[in-house]
C-alpha cells in the first residue's frame, strides 16, 4: 500500500486514454465511464492551465486541443455528452463516474466549479471548438460572489455575446435539494443502527456471550456503503461523541473515519469491510475492563492504568471467541494489539521483537487518536479543539501517528474538520461544516455562520464557501481564529443531526 493522496494546487498529470472499444455485454457501460473519466480529466487540466498560464502559452493551447479531440470523439461515438452534477457525483450521459484516488483532485475541482456557476448539466451536442472550451473556461474561472443562480445566468449571457451556441447549460434539478435530505435521513440511520449495534456487542463480551456477528458485518456493510457514496453526511455525524455513551460512539466514529481514511488511501471494498470490522473492534478488549475503572474521572493507579493499558491484548482474546466466522479475525487481531503501539513502537504493549505496524493499524490509530482527543471523557473533561488535534498529528511526532495517513486525514477534513467552531474575520462564528472540495482550500472549509457579526446566535444558520470571492479578489470570510464551544454554550452536535 503506497498511494498518497493528492497534492493540494498540483495539476493532475494528463492521461491518455485509450479509445478503443471494448467488446461483449456491459461493456458500453464502462466505455462511457472509461471515456468519460478523460474527458473530465482533459476539463480540469484545461481549467488550471487557463488559470496558471497566459492563454497564448502552449500548455493551455495543447490543454485545449486535447479536450476538444476528446469531447468530439466521445460524440462522435456516444451521439452526445452530458456532464451532470448531483450532490458529490458526476454522470457523464446517465453513468456516474467512480471516484477514486487517481482522479480525486480533478474530479473535485470541476464539480466545485459546476456548483459555484450554478450548472446542473452541461450539454454538448455538437463539435465544440477549442476557441468555444477556452471562451466557456475562462468564465467559469472569473472570480464572482453572484448567487449560483444568478451566476448560471449571467455565464449564459456572455457564452451568447462571445458567439459561443455549442454549449447548452441548465441548472441543478429539483431533486437535489430532497436527495441531500434524504442522504442525511440516511446517514443518521445508519449512525444509530451502527451504535445500538456496537452496544450490543460490547455488552454481549462483557457478560461471556457470543455477540452476533452477521449484525455487525451488516452495520460495517452499511458503513462502507456510505462512505462510498456520500461520506459528508456520515462525517459530520462524528461530532455527536456522546459523553455517556462513549465508548459506543467512539467505536462508530473510528469505524467512519478508518473507512474515509482507507478509501483515500486506495483501498478496495473488501478491503474497506475489513478495514471497518477491525475499526469497530479496536477497543473491544475494553469489554474486560471493569467499568469503574474505566469510567473513573480521578487519577487512575498504577494497578488500574495497568488495566487499562491491559485492553489491547484482552481484545485479541475476546476476538478468539467470537464464532460465527470461518477463520478467526486476524486482522482485526493486529489492529486490536497495535492500535496504542505507535509508529515508533514507544506506545503500548511494548513489542518483544522490532517490527513493522500494519497499514490498518496506522489508520484506526489515527481514527482513533483524533476522535478520542476531540471527545469529552470520564478522565478528560475538556475536549480539544478538532484543528489542534489535527496539528498536533500532524506536528508532534511523540503522537506516535504515520505521516501518509495523516496527510490522508487533512485531505479528508481539511485544516478545520468538520465540528471545530471558528471565529471569522466578519466577526461571525461559524461551525465548520465539510472540508472545500477544492483541494487546494484546505485552510477554507464549507462552514454554518451561527451568529451574526454581534455574536447573537442564529439556528441552523446558513452554509456557506469559505473560499467565495468578492469581485476584486478578496475572501468574503476568512477565518481568523477556532474557539472552544463550551465557552459560547454550543453543542457543536445540534448543528450536524
Ligand atoms: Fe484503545
Ligand atoms: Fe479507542
Amino acid at each position: 500500500m503506497t498511494g498518497t493522496p493528492p497534492t493540494a494546487g498540483t495539476p493532475t498529470p494528463r492521461r491518455t486514454v485509450s479509445i478503443a472499444a471494448p467488446v461483449g455485454e456491459g461493456a458500453i457501460d464502462s466505455f462511457v465511464r472509461q471515456k468519460g473519466r478523460g474527458v473530465i480529466l482533459a476539463l480540469y487540466t484545461a481549467l488550471r492551465s487557463i488559470k496558471l498560464y497566459p492563454l497564448e502559452n502552449s500548455a493551455v493551447q495543447k490543454a485545449l486541443a486535447d479536450l476538444a479531440a476528446l469531447a468530439q470523439e466521445f460524440v462522435a461515438s456516444e451521439h452526445e455528452l452530458d456532464v451532470r452534477v448531483s450532490g458529490e457525483f458526476i454522470f457523464v450521459n446517465a453513468t456516474r463516474l467512480r471516484l477514486d484516488l487517481d482522479n480525486y483532485a480533478s474530479f473535485s475541482h470541476v464539480l466545485s466549479v459546476f456548483r459555484v456557476c450554478g450548472i446542473g448539466t452541461m450539454h454538448v451536442a455538437d463539435v465544440v471548438t477549442a476557441r468555444d472550451w477556452q471562451v466557456f473556461l475562462t468564465i467559469v474561472q472569473v472570480p464572482t460572489s453572484l448567487e449560483p443562480h444568478d451566476r448560471l445566468t449571467e455565464v449564459l449571457a456572455k457564452l451568447d455575446a462571445a458567439g459561443v451556441r455549442t454549449l447548452a447549460l441548465t441548472p441543478p434539478s429539483d431533486d437535489d435539494g430532497e436527495d441531500r435530505e434524504r442522504a442525511k435521513e440516511r446517514a443518521k440511520k445508519t449512525y444509530t443502527q451502527s451504535v445500538t449495534v456496537t452496544k450490543d456487542l460490547m455488552t454481549s463480551v462483557r457478560m461471556g456471550k457470543s455477540p452476533n456477528i452477521k449484525k455487525i458485518k451488516r452495520v460495517v456493510q452499511g458503513i462502507v456503503d456510505q462512505i462510498l457514496n456520500e461520506e459528508t453526511s456520515l462525517i459530520g455525524l462524528t461530532t455527536i461523541r456522546d459523553y455517556d455513551e462513549y465508548t459506543f460512539t467512539h467505536s462508530v466514529n473510528v469505524c467512519i473515519f478508518s473507512v474515509a481514511l482507507g478509501k483515500r488511501l486506495g483501498l478496495t471494498k473488501l478491503q474497506l469491510y475489513d478495514l471497518g470490522m477491525a475499526a469497530l473492534f479496536h477497543d473491544i478488549g475494553k469489554s474486560r475492563v471493569p467499568v469503574d475503572v474505566l469510567n473513573k474521572t480521578g487519577s487512575l493507579t498504577e494497578i488500574e492504568w495497568r488495566q487499562i493499558a491491559a485492553h489491547p491484548w484482552l481484545g485479541v482474546l475476546a476476538l478468539f471467541q467470537i464464532r460465527g466466522t470461518q477463520e478467526y479475525p486476524y486482522r482485526s487481531m493486529v489492529v486490536a494489539i497495535e492500535h496504542h503501539m505507535k509508529a515508533d513502537l514507544t506506545g503500548y504493549p511494548k513489542p518483544i521483537r522490532p517490527r513493522q505496524m500494519s497499514m490498518y493499524s496506522k489508520i484506526v490509530a489515527a481514527a482513533d487518536g483524533f476522535d478520542a482527543a476531540t471527545s469529552r471523557r470520564a478522565y478528560q473533561t475538556v475536549p480539544i479543539n478538532p484543528a489542534e488535534v489535527m496539528r498536533e498529528m500532524r506536528d508532534n511526532p511523540r503522537r506516535g501517528m504515520d505521516p501518509i495517513v495523516v496527510k490522508a486525514f487533512i485531505n479528508l477534513t481539511g485544516i478545520y474538520p468538520p465540528g471545530t467552531l471558528v471565529v471569522l474575520d466578519t466577526f461571525e462564528l461559524g461551525i465548520v461544516h465539510a472540508v472545500n472540495p477544492l483541494p487546494e482550500m484546505l485552510a477554507r472549509p464549507l462552514t454554518r455562520v451561527i451568529s451574526d457579526p454581534m455574536g447573537n446566535l442564529v439556528h441552523p444558520g446558513e452554509i456557506v464557501d469559505l473560499a467565495d470571492r468578492n469581485p476584486d479578489g478578496t475572501y468574503l470570510r476568512t477565518i481568523i481564529k477556532t474557539e472552544n464551544p463550551e465557552r459560547y454554550g454550543i453543542r457543536v452536535s445540534d448543528y450536524f443531526v
